[in-house]
């Protein structure tokens, strides 16, 4: 796995730094992205960001999922949150980022596709996967892997989030990610008031309901 090829310096959580060895050891700097993250971030948007971190290596741990990359797709998953509007159509535009119909008339999920690019270019993320998860935290896909479950979960179930369904997503989680998917998206959705979701998102739902009847 190439993560790049800066220094790991240390994580300041004792959990977190018990996984780093292993596989991204000297090539990943953790306490620089979270140094900059940290300023590029409000509060409570940084102290959300490693909240779904702290959810996305346990919920790594209990499904089988590679806790490094868990831990930097949350890390950076709403990285780009710091760009006002305009800031994410300007980063779009100057760096061909291509946005769907449905984007075009709502900026929310443009977050995810500026963050999982701004990964790659400046934290010199290369992993797919992690940068695939990032992108898709939003909005989901119809082909959702382990990792992009565990960050779509974990986004709405850190302990920050509050109400019916974050608790259904968190019970839910405890025993199964897809089942967990649903309430998750419906929180992802409240925004939307109603109004349409995405065309992957309902891909998504459709994709899971199938793998739910057959079990
Ligand atoms: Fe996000
Ligand atoms: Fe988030």
């Amino acid at each position: 796995m190439n993560l790049g090829n800066r220094q790991l310096i240390s994580v300041n959580n004792t959990r977190i730094d018990g996984c780093m060895g292993k596989n991204m050891g000297e090539e990943i700097d953790i306490s620089k992205i979270r140094n900059t993250l940290r300023q590029a971030l409000d509060e409570k948007r940084f102290t959300h960001t490693i909240a779904v971190c702290d959810a996305s290596v346990m919920l790594a741990e209990k499904f089988g999922a590679d806790k490094e990359k868990a831990y930097l797709a949350a890390l950076l998953h709403d990285c780009a949150r710091g760009l006002d509007t305009g800031h994410q159509l300007m980063y779009c535009a100057k760096n061909n980022i291509e946005l769907d119909d449905y984007m075009k008339n709502d900026i929310n999920p443009v977050h995810a596709l500026i963050s999982a690019d701004m990964a790659k270019q400046q934290f010199g993320i290369n992993d797919k996967e992690i940068l695939d998860a990032i992108y898709r935290h939003a909005v989901g896909c119809a082909d959702m892997t382990l990792l992009d479950k565990i960050i779509f979960v974990a986004d709405m179930i850190e302990p920050n989030r509050k109400g019916k369904d974050a608790d259904k997503a968190r019970k839910a989680a405890a025993q199964n990610l897809d089942k967990a998917i649903f309430p998750a998206m419906r929180m992802k959705a409240y925004y939307l008031q109603g109004k349409p979701m995405h065309p992957d998102s309902i891909k998504m739902l459709r994709r899971i309901s199938k793998w739910k009847a057959l079990k």
